[in-house]
């Protein structure tokens, strides 16, 4: 169905649609065959199905379930109205790819579309026509545990991340078989919470609203994202489920937006929590922003046939609504429901994805691009040599995770089983040819109570019953005997995720023992970290002579590591976030404001810092990463030192793999702009290239840049917001990481 009839379509079916039917279509349950992420008690949806009361299901886990439900809905619409069907497919669906953390560790855009191409088609052969991802809210604070989700500290990256994930999702039309529309999350700034504590608020600039955390979905409305999830946080004082300036304004006026806006949840309900009025005032607050969709809560079911018969008048909430007003805005939502269910092909062929679509794809060609991209998504942090292994080798494999399944699928892997993981024992008995000697070393958390928290959506946490002493003692009589020890530590899947914030971002205190007692050995250790947030190493990485920072890498997780430990693959990571130094330096980035006493990387008295953080300790930055081979950057040069605005001038770099390895090389530009009329960043990601270069190769990388790329809003609130830029002396820097870089300066003209 193209989208004009589909439009005329939407337009015969408003007219004929009454009231009822339309508030029906704003109704978004949960099938309740998976996982419940809030407290809201079972809704009785078959019942609502037969009243042609729902617009959407997400959650069912077959497509023989979701044939029952549209069966079942459609019987119950007068006019044979679809359903349309979701999930949270947020890294793969039943093939389990590396976190979205770990993902953009790639910077891999090639890479990262073929992942969401792939689960668009396992989750489109399941009936699914709707995924909530990509999440791309940036985060820079370690604490928060949907880091995991996201692609990271920088908007540059994040936004080259939601252009490729939705382009891997919907292909070029949603429709086409095989593929599934996106959904844009959370909009807003739901990776700025205060204290890294999820659901919580963020107070910011609105200058750092429009600078850091919106442009990522504005290039994922460019791509062409068919929806888009609010958020569960305020920004700047107003909840994001009734953020009428930031939905209706900046989505749907500034973007262009004109896809679908559904609620997080039961985040319409929570704004009587937030403070925003009755249940009947916030269910209208959250129509008027542009909320089109109430997930579970029912809240529109409840409140919108009364409030489009009497409209509102709540003076002590501020609002007084007629209900003529209230009727056009219910079928403005409608209308984009409709009109997403056109889009998706539904509106022409009901069964459009539930009969005759392809068969999922097959899934060893998933795991093959699974392991890939596992073994990308690492980032090699320290190689004092030890990697890759010598062959012949004898290695120990010592630590909590060694024998993991359950944990490397990480947070948000619905529809992933355990059992489809192979662990890093495995993998590397697979690539040696024999087993490594082996011990647990310690239990991966000491606390029962945390246990318990950490098994909430099964159990991937057993406790070892032995003694910590009897533990350790088995773990350095093992290390002993080798000629290095592997050692695989980090985090539980739920240790990250959502509402999984971390007081203290750092390796749980029984792993930090197990790290003194084998470094006490004096045997070479390679550590390879299996986490979903940007954990504090310092003091780690002192007693390493390796380390391998893996995420939680998926099905294939252990074996990509593997792979890269004997040096079957080259480690090419690239870390999207900065690792601090210490957890209490949360939330950083490389991209922060100056100070007028700016932080120098140690502790100065009288300047910006820390006065407990040890002086050798320093944050691995955003961008670094290393390879088995050296790459050699010449200096930087510009076609021009100065330029007028509508110039283009090329900055080129020349680089030459002077090592004995090929390498897989991100050539990174940050920017400064030391004069302007508010603080900017002390430098920024404005571009990046990846590029290969054989052992000896040498190679020029060109870009183009323009004088945009020194825009900057202004913007003292969202109404008044306005870009600028101003004539004057930029810095370019370009090296491999945000850190070790090259400047070279150019002036634009007025
Ligand atoms: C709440 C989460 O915040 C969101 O990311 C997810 O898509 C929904 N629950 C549905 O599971």
């Amino acid at each position: 169905m193209d989208r004009r009839r589909g439009g005329e379509t939407v337009d015969r079916l408003m007219a004929q649609m009454t009231l009822a039917e339309k508030i029906g279509q704003l109704n978004l349950l949960a099938a309740g065959e998976g996982l419940v992420t809030g407290a809201a008690t079972a809704t009785p949806l078959a019942k609502r199905l037969d009243a042609g009361q729902v617009g959407a299901i997400f959650g069912t886990k077959s497509l023989a379930s979701a044939r029952d439900l549209q069966d079942r809905a459609l019987a119950g619409s007068r006019l044979k109205i679809p359903l349309f069907f979701a999930e949270d497919v947020i890294h793969g669906h039943r093939t389990v790819f590396p976190l979205p953390i770990a993902l953009a560790a790639s910077w891999d855009m090639a890479l990262i579309e073929a992942t969401a191409g792939f689960a668009a088609a396992e989750a489109s052969a399941e009936g699914l026509h709707q995924v909530y991802a990509p999440m791309i809210d940036v985060s820079r604070d370690a604490r928060w545990g949907r880091m995991a989700e996201s692609p990271g500290e920088d908007p540059h990256l994040a936004g080259a991340i939601a252009a490729a994930m939705t382009r891997g999702l919907q292909g070029d039309d949603p429709a086409s078989p095989g593929r599934v529309a996106a959904c844009l999350k959370h909009f807003v700034a739901y990776g700025a919470p205060l204290s890294g504590r999820d659901y919580d608020n963020a107070s910011l600039a609105w200058e750092d609203l429009l600078e850091i955390y919106l442009p990522p979905f504005a290039e994922g409305v460019a791509a062409g994202a068919a929806s888009v999830m609010a958020a569960f946080n305020a920004v700047n004082k107003l909840p994001m489920h009734a953020h009428e300036p930031l939905i209706e304004g900046w989505l749907r006026g500034t973007t262009g937006f004109e896809g679908l806006v559904v609620s997080d949840y039961t985040g319409i309900r929570e704004l009587t929590a937030h403070g925003l009025g009755s249940p009947a005032t916030v269910a209208l607050r959250a129509l008027a922003a542009g909320i089109d969709m109430d997930m579970v809560g029912e809240d529109y079911l409840a409140h919108l046939p009364a409030l489009a018969e009497a409209g509102l008048d709540a003076p002590e909430a501020g609002l007084s609504v007629p209900a003529e007003r209230v009727r056009a805005l219910i079928d403005r939502a409608c209308a984009r429901v409709l009109g997403f269910k056109a889009r998706l092909g539904l509106l022409g062929d009901p069964w459009r994805g539930l009969t005759g679509s392809p068969p999922a794809p097959d899934r060893a060609e998933g795991r093959a691009l699974a392991r890939k991209a596992a073994a990308r998504s690492a980032v090699l942090l320290k190689n004092d040599g030890l990697l890759p292994l010598a062959p012949g080798a004898r290695v120990a494999l010592i630590g909590p995770l060694a024998r993991d399944r359950a944990n490397m699928l990480g947070t948000w892997s619905v529809s992933g089983r355990a059992a489809d993981v192979t662990p890093l024992f495995e993998a590397m008995t697979a690539i040696a040819g024999r087993p490594p000697a082996h011990a647990p070393g310690c239990n991966l958390v000491e606390e029962d109570w945390l246990v318990d928290r950490l098994n909430v959506h099964g159990v991937t946490v057993t406790r070892d019953p032995r003694p910590e002493a009897e533990m350790l003692a088995e773990a350095v009589a093992v290390a002993q005997t080798a000629d290095v020890v592997v050692v695989a530590l980090g985090e539980a899947k739920e240790h990250a995720g959502e509402s999984s914030s971390r007081l203290c971002p750092d390796l749980p205190a029984p792993q930090r023992r197990l790290l003194d007692a084998l470094a006490a050995t004096g045997a070479p250790l390679v550590i390879a970290v299996f986490a979903g947030r940007a954990l504090a190493l310092g003091g780690v990485d002192g007693r390493c002579g390796a380390l391998l920072y893996a995420w939680h890498g998926g099905i294939a997780g252990p074996e990509g590591v593997a792979d890269l430990i004997f040096g079957r693959a080259e480690p090419s990571g690239r870390l999207p976030v900065t690792l601090p130094a210490a957890p209490g330096q949360t939330p950083v980035s490389h991209a922060e404001d100056p100070t007028g006493r700016p932080w120098t990387g140690r502790f100065v008295k009288f300047r910006t810092g820390w006065l407990d953080l040890p002086g050798d300790r320093q944050p691995y930055p955003f961008g670094f990463g290393l390879s088995y081979t050296e790459v050699d950057y010449a200096p930087p040069r510009l076609s021009a030192a100065e330029a007028g605005p509508e110039d283009r001038v090329r900055l080129s770099v020349t680089l030459t793999n002077t090592g004995p390895r090929p390498a897989t090389e991100t050539v990174q530009v940050y920017l400064s702009d030391p004069e302007a009329r508010i603080t900017r960043p002390a430098r920024h990601l404005v571009a990046f290239r990846q590029v290969d270069l054989a052992p000896g190769a040498t190679r020029e990388v060109v870009f183009e840049i323009g004088a945009d790329l020194a825009r900057y809003p202004l913007a003292p609130s969202l109404e008044e917001a306005r870009w600028v830029r101003d004539p004057g002396r930029v810095v370019l820097h370009v090296g491999p990481n945000s850190r070790d870089t090259r400047p070279v300066e150019l002036t634009w003209r007025a």
